[in-house]
């Protein structure tokens, strides 16, 4: 009999780096996929060892749920949290708060609202990890890509910077805990997230001369919340082509 898997909870799993991480970590974990959105065609994909919640990870009742659903399937061993939005590109004087705070609440509290819900479990199984997606624009801002000087996503790489501190500040606090805290920070990545009439102009920008695949981060991510990574945390790993090297 297979002995019982360790559960990974992964958050935006319906769509691209959340998908690649959820088929990545099923190898070896019973994943729970956690969106917005129904991930029920991932589930088909992976088979056994994969389930789907929905919910806001804004929203502090849904974080708690999810992470309870999780516990039934076993020991909560590592939160992978890649949920996120993007943001239209804004002059600062024009950007409504209501879209700032829509960027902030689910990019940042978002990844607060859910790493919160998970520690008391991850507490309870032995060496867990924590790994949250946040991107070369919380390093840089967003102009540093030099697409529009006059806007940018301020809010976003405002939320990404965010999360890349958050995830310092949680590294220390639960380090005697035994949990790591990581975080990777993709640069370009395929998906939606970036319009496709972009993508050629913007692998001009990336010495490797392409846009990264979802595959890429997820690889990444499930060898940061490995045992081979037990000694890394509070970490913040450039997935990005070499389009910032810190
Ligand atoms: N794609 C890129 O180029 C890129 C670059 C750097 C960082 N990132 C970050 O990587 C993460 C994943 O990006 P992606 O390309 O897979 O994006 P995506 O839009 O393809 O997928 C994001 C997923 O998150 C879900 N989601 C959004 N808001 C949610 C909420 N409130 N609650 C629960 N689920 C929610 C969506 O339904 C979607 O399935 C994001 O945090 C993004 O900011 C992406």
């Amino acid at each position: 009999m297979e002995k019982k898997r360790p559960v990974a909870l992964i958050t935006g799993a319906a769509n691209n780096i959340g998908r690649a991480c959820a088929h990545e970590f099923a190898k070896d974990y019973f994943v729970i996929l956690a969106d917005l959105q129904d991930a029920s065609k991932v589930v088909d994909e992976i088979g056994d060892n994969a389930i789907c919640v929905k919910g806001d990870v804004s929203d502090p009742k849904d974080c708690r749920a999810w992470v309870r659903t999780a516990e039934k399937f076993g020991s909560l061993k590592c939160l992978v949290h890649s949920a996120g939005i993007t943001a239209r590109a804004t002059p600062i004087e024009k950007l409504p708060l209501v879209e700032w705070e829509a960027i902030i609440r689910v990019n940042l509290t978002g990844s607060f609202l859910i790493a919160q819900a998970a520690i008391p479990a991850l507490r309870r199984t032995r060496c867990a990890s924590i790994l949250l997606i946040s991107s070369r624009a919380g390093k840089t801002g967003f102009a540093a890509l030099g697409v529009n000087l006059n806007a940018s996503k301020a809010h976003y790489s405002a939320s990404k910077a965010g999360v890349i501190s958050l995830t310092k500040s949680l590294a220390v606090e639960l380090a005697s805990d035994k949990i790591r805290v990581n975080s990777i920070a993709p640069g370009p990545i395929e998906g939606t997230m970036l319009p496709k009439a972009q993508w050629v102009e913007i692998s001009k920008r990336v010495p490797l001369g392409r846009l990264g695949k979802p595959e890429e981060i997820a690889a990444a991510a499930y060898f940061l919340c490995s045992s081979k990574a037990e000694f890394i945390t509070g970490h913040i790993l450039d997935v990005n082509g070499g389009a910032l090297m810190d």
